[in-house]
């Protein structure tokens, strides 16, 4: 039986600079209509010089923290969920560990695309499961315009920069309820997909010589439109396997965040799902797709707006390049 978890604390960071669809039209030919009709975006954050997936997670973490009323030596493991870590070595984890002043703990990247935040949220149940006592920062962060190509249009309108954090203990019996009790994970891949979502340059299937110029797989290559089904239908599904798990009637579910992609996908799968559109959370509008930040900085947003009130039950849903998808119940 897996031990009873709770989210003791939430916190995000987004970077400060913004890239409107104005300035994507000065950019690529593009245009706001065409970017609003598609995605529903309107802007995206971008990291400045020295804004990294490690300095946008330590500041996730230290709202986090904050927020759990914790200090980071308290901490036992250190889970950072991103396809864009500084680094190949050392992990992001390792790195923010040392940011976060603290030695001698387990700390390791999880590689899901943008379901990383749900794969990492799992891990650390684990990890709860196995020590009991455990106290774990779960970190999702992407600086995806490292990754994107800002003369290909049919990606770069689509994607920003941003982190979130959770942290994640275990519940003993009279226990303070934190921000929400975790009910339950699902997760599932299927890898047959793997070459309509990718980013390959510089893996050890891609690699580069010295000298060489970066070619168009170091960037994010989709294909939209095989994507979008996918994604719809996925989502769709492992909400309902969810709903269907727990006994939950979808009159039941308070709040409905499904992965920040874009506004089309999400009215699609609140359609099939039957959700109204009043409890389903977005804001793709301002942020685009921050990939395995997405369902977090959500999450920690509709707490911190009210969006989210206590008793709640939310449902989560994630979906990524792998393909990759899960979805998540918590109880507030
Ligand atoms: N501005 C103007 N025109 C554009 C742009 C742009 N930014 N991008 C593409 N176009 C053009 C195309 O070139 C094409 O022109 P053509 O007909 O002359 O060839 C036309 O618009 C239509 O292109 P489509 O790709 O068919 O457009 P579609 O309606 O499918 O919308 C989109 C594209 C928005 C990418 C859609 O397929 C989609 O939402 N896919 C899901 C993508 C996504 O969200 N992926 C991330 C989810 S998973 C994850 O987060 C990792």
């Amino acid at each position: 039986m897996t031990t009873p978890c709770i989210i003791r604390g939430l916190g995000h960071c987004v970077p400060e600079t913004r890239l409107t669809n104005a300035d994507l039209e000065r950019m690529v030919d593009t245009n706001d209509e065409w970017i609003t009709s598609r995605t529903g975006i309107k802007e995206r954050r971008i990291a400045a010089k020295g804004e990294t997936t490690v300095s946008l997670s330590h500041q996730a973490a230290l709202r986090a923290l904050a927020d759990a009323g914790m200090q980071a030596e308290e901490l036992t493991h250190i889970l950072v969920a991103t396809f864009t870590a500084d680094s190949y070595i050392p992990s992001a984890a390792c790195m923010l560990a040392d940011r976060l002043g603290i030695k001698g703990r387990t700390a390791m990247d999880i590689s899901a695309a943008c379901s990383g935040f749900l794969f990492a949220l799992e891990t650390a149940r684990a990890f709860v499961s196995l020590h009991p006592q455990a106290k774990i920062l779960v970190t999702a962060t992407d600086v995806v315009s490292s990754r994107v190509d800002y003369s290909d249009r049919s990606i770069c309108v689509l994607f920003g920069d941003g982190a979130g954090a959770a942290i994640v203990t275990g519940e003993a019996p009279g226990d303070h309820p934190g921000r929400a009790r975790l009910l339950d994970v699902l997760l599932a891949t299927d890898g047959s997909a793997h070459d309509l979502l990718t980013v390959k340059g510089g893996g050890s299937g891609a690699p580069y010589k010295p000298g060489e110029t970066v070619r168009r797989d170091f960037f994010v290559e989709m294909n939209g439109r095989e994507v979008y089904k996918y994604a719809v239908r996925a989502m769709t599904g492992i909400c309902q396997t969810m709903m269907a798990k727990h006994g939950v009637a979808k009159e039941q579910v308070d709040v409905f965040i499904p992965h920040q992609a874009n506004l089309r996908i999400i009215d699609a799968v609140g359609a099939r799902l039957d959700m109204p559109a009043e409890r389903i959370f977005t804001n793709v509008q301002k942020y685009g797709n921050t990939s395995a930040a997405s369902v977090i900085i959500a999450l920690s947003e509709a707490v911190e707006s009210g969006f989210i009130k206590d008793t709640n039950l939310v449902l989560l849903s994630t979906f990524g390049g792998g393909f990759t998808y899960g979805s998540c119940l918590l109880r507030f």
